[in-house]
């Protein structure tokens, strides 16, 4: 049971699961384990809407992040991160998915039309990603410097895959540099930008704030800068050079580094990356792998290119991300699935 009401979401009960319900019925429930996806800086930019035996995905623009992320290309991410969390719950239920993406070419706010297939027993892989789903948190502490097993890497490579992306782990010292080089300078960069500054800030939250969205400031690393600036310092002054150096550190000595990737770029590449993403993370998770993210590079437009040199493989990167083991930490904030669903038609 969550002692904080903002984060009431995340305490799920299987057995509230209508099983003599209608498909609208059970889909409604199943929706509670789509809000429990990531989404960046906890914008959850997704809206839902039952229509007889589906349920549509549909993209909130109304929560894009126009510094950021100009092109909402991780506000796809993010709600693909949702859908995917969708199906693992579908497959939990007994049921194969049925999922057609950007399913009506004239509405690009309709991300994806989600229906409940054949019964189907779940294997013990989709078991362990449907476990996972209350487990997982962003978590932004230090890790440990233990390494990833191989077939645990192996694994999360095919996890990417499975959804149409890929997964390149950044290994040897001078890749890693490099890579967190261009972390350093994407800091840089985005902190010189006080429109970027005046965006975070909007997001980032104290403790006692009532806001289901946004980055409580206890998801901070405990010993990071911005864990102590509050939203004032930080749509103030610029802490690019503090942050660069920190982020620079984090991402050269962290066990895992991997770019998640994708071969073409547009809403198809950026639902499958959310996906990809999704399933990856639960994955990491069922074997207590934790992750934080690294995006600056790939957030500014000029050092993009040098991420997809850096991994050497084509395609367009769309994530950086960190993975190791680490302490415990506590769920952030979610809107309830009443908060997110459009009336049923
Ligand atoms: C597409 C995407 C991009 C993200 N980018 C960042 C990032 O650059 N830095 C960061 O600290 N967290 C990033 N996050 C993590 C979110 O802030 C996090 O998912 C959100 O605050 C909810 O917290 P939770 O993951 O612990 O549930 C990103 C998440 C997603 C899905």
């Amino acid at each position: 049971m969550q002692t904080n009401p903002n984060c009431s979401a995340w305490d799920v009960t299987e057995a509230e699961y209508p099983r003599l319900g209608t498909a609208a019925d059970k889909l409604r429930f199943l929706l509670r384990y789509a809000v429990l996806a990531p989404s960046n800086h906890n914008t959850q930019p997704w809206m839902f809407q039952v229509r007889g035996n589906d349920v549509e995905l549909y993209a909130n623009r109304a929560r894009s992040l126009r510094i950021t992320d100009p092109d909402d290309r991780q506000l796809l991410i993010s709600c693909g991160c949702a859908l995917l969390h969708l199906r693992v719950a579908i497959w939990h239920f007994g049921h194969l998915d049925r999922t057609h993406l950007l399913p009506t070419p004239g509405d690009p706010d309709l991300l994806a039309r989600v229906s409940m297939g054949d019964e189907d027993s779940p294997t013990a892989q989709q078991e362990a990603l449907f476990a996972a789903i209350p487990r997982r948190r962003t978590n932004r502490q230090l890790f440990r410097d233990d390494s990833l097993p191989d077939q645990l890497q192996r694994e999360l490579v095919k996890a990417a895959e499975r959804e149409g992306a890929w997964l390149h782990f950044v290994n040897g010292r001078e890749q890693r540099n490099t890579l967190a080089d261009l972390v350093a300078e994407g800091d840089r960069q985005q902190w010189a930008n006080q429109r970027f500054r005046l965006e975070l800030a909007a997001w980032l939250h104290p403790n006692n704030s009532q806001a289901r969205d946004g980055i409580p400031n206890s998801a901070q690393n405990d010993g990071d800068l911005l864990s102590v600036a509050g939203p004032i310092v930080i749509r103030t002054f610029d802490l690019g050079e503090g942050q660069a150096a920190k982020n620079r550190d984090i991402a050269a000595y962290s066990p895992g580094l991997v770019v998640l990737g994708t071969e073409a770029d547009g809403p198809t590449a950026w639902l499958s990356a959310g996906q990809a993403l999704a399933r990856m993370l639960l994955r990491a998770r069922a074997d207590e792998v934790w992750a934080s993210f690294l995006n600056q590079p790939i957030e500014t437009l000029s050092l993009r290119p040098k991420v997809a040199e850096l991994c050497g493989r084509g395609g367009c990167p769309q994530l950086v991300l960190r993975l190791g083991y680490g302490p415990n930490v506590n769920p952030t904030p979610r809107r309830t699935v009443e908060e997110v669903l459009l009336p049923a038609v």
